[in-house]
């Protein structure tokens, strides 16, 4: 028996007997493989916190607060911190690290260069990050969005087809229609408690986003009304000679201005501004840097489509860059409103198609100008918002096409 049984049998005032010296040894036994074991693990972490700090210094890096806060409140979601995020982007492209607090590293990408290893890689290797999507989990459960592994593959499949252009085609049945292509499926895959889970999702990832982006597009409009003109002058086109003012699915390859006006407002703002991700492997970049296993990692929609080093002045709304015509040519990942990859938007057609519909019926309608008694300042919640609405005014135009 160890010496301490007998010491704490003599402290409780016990006899000693077999059977009580054995409890007390295994008890000791097993406060000490939990205590080295906790100490292991300890080792283990400041070990580990001590190789990556190692690997991640090629990462250029702003300077930190102080030794405890890091980066921590460098970027606010507010205007200011758009700001300061641009001003980030232009000098450390294309990419760098932030500490938040003392021991959580995250790295931004914001050049096409260094998201796409991250973005393509597949679904199992960069699965979502649990710091920055968690606290979603009460709200919108297992969706799509939340979901991995096992599960994300096997919703993701089912849940593909309800997106197919076929389906989009007859517009004003898409929500019938994809959601009985859902339920012949899910029929016997999902749970109520799944479908609750991917509705919410699609609730969510589909209507505030969606109207975030249109919301922006009749802003840029309004600060540039020659562009706007030029939209309505294509829609009027388009719509020559018909009866009723309904744009058709064959008309929606048919505003090339108009879709590279939306196109480039979702450029200069982006409804989502980042995604993150955590990788279960290392992953290298091309310029040789490695974004060690487990560390968090930004994929800044908001700094790529800012950064002058991808699209020159970057803060001019201007939709020429869109033009297929253009012999500049950008990276597919310069431009990733809905993201990259395995985990990109599912709902992209539809939320394009939604777009160009609601856009072309309301210029045909009204002039959209800016309210000159409100100012817009950007606020990047969830989505890319404002801090006090985005105001402006509205015109009818007579109804003649
Ligand atoms: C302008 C409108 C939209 C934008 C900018 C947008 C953007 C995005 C982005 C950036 C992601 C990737 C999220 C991540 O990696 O964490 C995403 C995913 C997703 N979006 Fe959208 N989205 C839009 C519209 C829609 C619509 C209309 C729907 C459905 C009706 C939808 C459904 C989804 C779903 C389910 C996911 C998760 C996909 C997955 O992980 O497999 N989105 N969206």
């Amino acid at each position: 028996m160890l010496p301490l049984t007998d010491w704490m049998l003599e402290k409780m005032d016990l006899e000693k007997s077999l059977f009580r010296s054995t409890a007390i040894s295994s008890l000791l036994l097993f406060l000490l493989a939990l205590f080295i074991h906790a100490l292991l693990k300890a080792f283990h972490f400041c070990y580990q916190f001590y190789v990556n700090c190692q690997r991640l210094r090629c990462f250029p890096e702003p300077p930190r607060r102080n030794w405890l806060l890091g980066h921590l409140g460098l970027v606010v979601p507010s205007e200011e911190g758009l700001q300061k995020v641009t001003e980030l982007v232009s000098t450390l492209s294309p990419s760098f690290v932030t500490w938040l607090g003392p021991f959580i590293p995250v790295v931004s990408l914001v050049h096409p260069d260094h998201i796409k290893p991250v973005a393509t890689a597949p679904a199992a290797i960069a699965p979502k990050d649990k710091l920055f999507y968690g606290f979603l989990k009460p709200w919108l459960g297992d969706g799509l969005l939340l979901s991995g592994g096992q599960k994300w593959a096997q919703h993701r499949r089912i849940l593909t087809p309800a997106f197919h252009f076929d389906i989009l085609k007859p517009y004003m049945k898409i929500f019938n229609e994809s959601t009985n292509i859902m339920h012949d499926e899910e029929g016997c895959h999902l749970s109520d408690e799944d479908i609750a889970a991917e509705a919410d999702t699609f609730m969510f990832e589909g209507h505030d986003t969606t109207a975030s982006g249109l919301s922006w597009v009749l802003y840029n409009l309004a600060r540039h009304p020659e562009y706007q003109d030029q939209c309505r002058e294509e829609i009027r086109n388009l719509m020559r000679g018909r009866d009723t003012e309904e744009i058709e699915w064959a008309d929606l390859s048919q505003m090339p201005f108009t879709t590279m006006c939306i196109k480039e407002s979702l450029r200069l703002h982006p409804p989502v501004t980042a995604v993150s991700r955590c990788c279960t492997e290392d992953v290298k970049l091309p310029n040789g840097w490695v974004i060690p296993k487990g560390i968090t990692c930004l994929i800044s929609i908001f700094g790529t489509h800012h950064n002058p080093a991808v699209w020159p002045e970057p803060e001019v709304y201007n939709p020429y860059r869109f033009d297929p015509k253009s012999s500049q040519n950008y990276s597919p990942l310069a431009f990733v409103p809905f993201s990259a990859g395995p985990r990109n938007c599912i709902g992209q057609n539809f939320a394009m198609s939604e777009l160009k519909v609601a856009l072309a019926l309301t210029l045909l309608q009204f002039t959209v100008r800016l309210d000159k008694n409100k100012s817009v300042r950007r606020k990047p919640a969830l989505i890319l918002r404002t801090e006090n609405g985005l105001w402006l005014q509205v015109e009818q135009l007579p109804s003649k096409i």
